[in-house]
């Protein structure tokens, strides 16, 4: 089986400051670092850190070049991402804070330039039983989405970040959805409140990740739900089977990239013949080290760093 990623690349540039800048608030950041990113270069890293042979597909301008240098250091074919003249490649102005968190303001760049052409050339080299790993990120989403679905390829969908061209994916072909506490109460319905209430009458999402996970699971029935909830770990729902994953707990220092490594690491774990269990841990440890670690792409960890992870 191969594994298709079809998403962004970002150039990340992360600036280090004491709180998010505020409606009409002018600060001073204290550090400007420049890192390799976007969703979809960090997920197809994680998966190939992971242990699965992984083919990255997207767009980058010249001045992005260097991405496909950190996708191939990582053991990524990068053949299927295309280099363009005269567009800018996406970027990203993060700002991190010191607690760890960040929040993204995104400029998409080449990443909406994908064209259906290109859809159709890169989906001629899978087949049927091949995974096509997708963000919310590029353009020509629907598309590539019904394609693969077409051709007999498994979906397993970031939903991240969330806006309202998800409503415009065909959502009930997809295999695994992938996606944090924000974004399930988003499908649900549930408004952008996590602490909120659900959709089943009161049940705050973070408390019950289970119930929210089954939810979701009983609206898309052929998806396997993998559901994280930041302090309170994560949840895999499918059919009947329901795993509850401890959070490791570590001193964060950037958090950028750490649902990337999981989505990638859960993937890539499964992948190998590992059980949804194994998946689920492996994915929480890496997605801790991540975050103990600055930049997006550079954070994730290589699979012998999580294997001795808590030993
Ligand atoms: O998930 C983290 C990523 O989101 C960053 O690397 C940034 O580029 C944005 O795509």
């Amino acid at each position: 089986m191969k594994v298709l990623c079809f998403g962004s690349l970002n150039i990340d540039y992360t600036y280090q400051v004491e709180h998010f800048v505020q409606k009409g608030e002018t600060i001073s950041s204290t550090a400007l670092q420049v890192f390799s990113g976007g969703k979809g270069l960090n997920q197809s890293i994680a998966l190939a850190k992971a242990g699965v042979e992984v083919y990255h597909a997207g767009a980058v301008g010249k001045d992005g070049t260097f991405l496909l240098g950190q996708l191939k250091e990582a053991g990524v074919h990068t053949g299927h991402v295309r280099v363009l003249e005269d567009v800018p490649t996406g970027h990203a102005i993060i700002q991190n804070d010191k607690n760890g968190e960040n929040c993204i303001l995104l400029f998409g760049g080449a990443n909406q330039e994908i064209t259906e052409g290109q859809v159709d050339q890169v989906l001629s080299q899978f087949q049927a039983g091949d995974c096509l790993l997708v963000q919310n990120e590029v353009n020509q989403m629907p598309y590539l989405l019904q394609r693969a679905h077409s051709m007999g390829l498994k979906i397993a969908l970031n939903p991240s970040p969330m806006d309202e061209k998800i409503w415009e994916l065909p959502l009930g072909l997809v295999d695994y959805f992938i996606l944090n506490e924000i974004e399930a109460g988003q499908l649900l319905g549930a408004g952008e409140d996590p602490q909120g209430a659900a959709a089943d009458g009161g049940v705050s999402l973070l408390e019950n990740g289970e119930k929210t996970a089954e939810l979701l699971h009983r609206k898309y029935p052929s998806a396997a739900i993998v559901l994280t909830l930041g302090e309170h770990g994560s949840v895999f729902f499918h059919q009947e089977n329901c795993i509850r994953q401890k959070k490791y707990d570590v001193q964060a220092v950037d958090t950028t990239a750490a649902g990337d490594t999981f989505t990638g690491y859960f993937l890539g774990t499964l992948f190998q013949g590992g059980s949804e269990q194994e998946a689920m841990d492996r994915a929480a440890k890496a997605s801790a080290i991540a975050v103990t670690r600055n930049g997006a792409s550079p954070s994730i960890p290589a699979l012998e760093e999580v294997l001795a992870f808590g030993k």
